[in-house]
């Protein structure tokens, strides 16, 4: 069988984990090793969340937020994307390639668009190899 790399996909409760919702309504299809963590705001993940999937087997990780203009908290989406610079940097520097994290706005409305990332970002993952076994 065909080795499946574990995703973690934080999801904002407005615009994300609304159009993670819609994709599985309408029956998108996307990859079962997705999944999902429901935050208030993607300004709500911090380094340290994504080091610790890292560390207890996740082998990407996606951040997905309201576009901007629409977080339900103003600018969190804005601090979402100096928190996954930050993030990067202490990824890269523990050796762990920065293509195994993703950031993407996706709106409720945007089904289509969750359930293509996740295709794209798991077959990006699957090509990188799993994180534990030097895949880095
Ligand atoms: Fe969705 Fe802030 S509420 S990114």
């Amino acid at each position: 069988m065909d080795w499946g790399p574990n995703i973690v996909a934080f999801c904002c409760n407005w615009c994300a984990y609304a159009g993670a919702d819609l994709a599985g309504v309408t029956r998108m299809q996307y990859p079962s090793n997705v999944k999902i963590v429901r935050v208030m705001c993607s300004g709500r993940v911090e380094p340290s969340m994504v080091l610790r999937c890292f560390q207890n087997g996740a082998d990407g990780v996606m951040v997905l937020g309201c576009h901007i203009g629409d977080c339900h908290y103003q600018i969190g989406n804005r601090n979402a994307e100096k928190r996954f610079q930050d993030t990067q940097m202490l990824v890269e520097r523990m050796g762990i390639s920065p293509d195994r994290l993703l950031l993407r706005w996706i709106s409720a409305a945007e089904g289509a668009l969750f359930a293509q990332t996740c295709r794209d970002f798991t077959e990006k993952v699957r090509r990188l190899g799993p994180l534990e076994a030097g895949g880095r």
